[in-house]
């Protein structure tokens, strides 16, 4: 099976599958902001309007990594990158590996900046391909490859210890990844798949040249369940029961920000199983700096390619301006202060953290 063939499957499954977490919710549930009744402020004037790296963006909002590699993937992009250029939000592309060790299948990446020349895109490379030996030079040419802004990192360890013919290899990630932050001209976002990242991990990231730190924490998309249902189609009972026992595994995603907001001074962006503009609203009050969303976006551009994209990215943006709104915050920086009240499970996580 090549690496073509591999996102082919999990594209398929993220599109027909019910692939979310089951158990573990991301505990934004657990998250209340204080309603305004008297917000001294006009719902028209609520500026959503951001920064990342100097870049603008008209939303707190990265459409996060997810394809590229095959035919399919051509078109997710181009419906993805074209309505992130028209709705001036960021973008991210799958891993570049595919594109690195089959130039032929390079354009399916490109295509992200062509259909989005001006804003902010973001290549990604796997962790675990730095220490199986991935050279500086290749991280440089993925780079070039789309003309990104910024280079996310996945660390992914659950992911490839469930993959059939995964590579579980994470020792010396660090000092690879400190290799790369010092030899690369853009900076360097680490993110997770879905298992969350802890302030610990943020700190050593941020000591070794991580510019930005995205959690992506449980409650959205399950990689573990993704690669449990594909060795289930493969009759691979034994891998299908692992990444079932695992489907749920890792760090919720409001404990993942909460707990790397506090440890680290770079910017955090909060992903997964952010699903609306209110989600949005209380991860950037609780100190992210903008919100990534990675299966809702395939899902809406499978359907009804890039106005399904831009309907959502609409819908998002206005349930964050009523969220600021109704907290009377005229700005995101304002959103950043405004208070809010911690309850439940989550209460109980982040005094355990604490
Ligand atoms: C179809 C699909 C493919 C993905 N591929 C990648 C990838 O190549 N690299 C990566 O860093 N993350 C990848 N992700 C993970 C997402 O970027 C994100 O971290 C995760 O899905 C959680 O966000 P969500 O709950 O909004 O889907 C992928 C996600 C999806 C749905």
């Amino acid at each position: 099976m090549t690496i073509s063939d591999r996102k082919r499957d999990h594209l398929e499954i993220c599109i027909k599958e019910d692939v979310n977490s089951r158990k573990q919710t991301t505990l934004l549930e657990d998250v209340h902001l204080i309603h305004n009744a008297l917000p001294e402020l006009n719902l028209e004037d609520v500026s959503v309007e951001t920064e990342i790296f100097g870049h603008e963006l008209s939303l707190p909002l990265f459409i996060d990594s997810m394809t590229g590699g095959t035919q399919m993937s051509y078109e997710i992009n181009q419906a993805l990158a074209s309505a992130a250029e028209e709705a001036h939000i960021g973008i991210g592309v799958g891993s570049q590996r595919a594109g690195l060790t089959r130039p032929e299948v390079a354009e399916t990446y490109r295509i992200v900046r062509k259909s989005a020349p001006t804003t902010f895109v973001f290549g990604n490379l796997g962790a675990a391909q730095l220490v199986k030996g991935l050279t500086i030079a290749e991280a440089k040419k993925a780079v070039e490859m789309i003309d990104a802004d910024a280079l996310a990192i996945h660390l992914n360890p659950l992911q490839e210890a469930v993959q059939m013919g995964g590579d579980p290899q994470y020792k010396g990630a660090i000092a690879r990844i400190r290799e790369l932050a010092e030899s690369l001209d853009v900076p360097i976002i680490v993110k997770e798949v879905g298992a969350g990242i802890s302030g610990d991990v943020a700190k050593s990231l941020e000591m070794a040249g991580a510019k930005a730190i995205n959690v992506s924490g449980v409650g959205g998309t399950s990689w573990s369940g993704v690669e449990s249902i594909r060795a289930k189609r493969a009759n691979n009972d034994v891998t299908a029961a692992l990444g079932e026992a695992f489907w749920d595994w890792g760090i919720p995603t409001a404990v993942a920000l909460i707990d790397v907001v506090r440890k680290v001074k770079l910017p955090v962006i909060a992903s997964g199983g952010i699903r609306t503009g209110l989600d949005v609203a209380k991860c950037i009050a609780l100190g992210a700096s903008i919100c990534a969303m990675a299966r809702p976006f395939l899902l809406a551009a499978s359907r009804k390619g890039k106005e399904g994209v831009l309907d959502l990215i609409r819908s998002v943006a206005s349930e964050l301006k009523l969220s600021m709104f109704l907290t009377g915050s005229p700005n995101i920086n304002s959103l950043q202060s405004t208070k809010f009240v911690i309850t439940g499970e989550l209460q109980e996580w982040v005094k355990s953290l604490a």
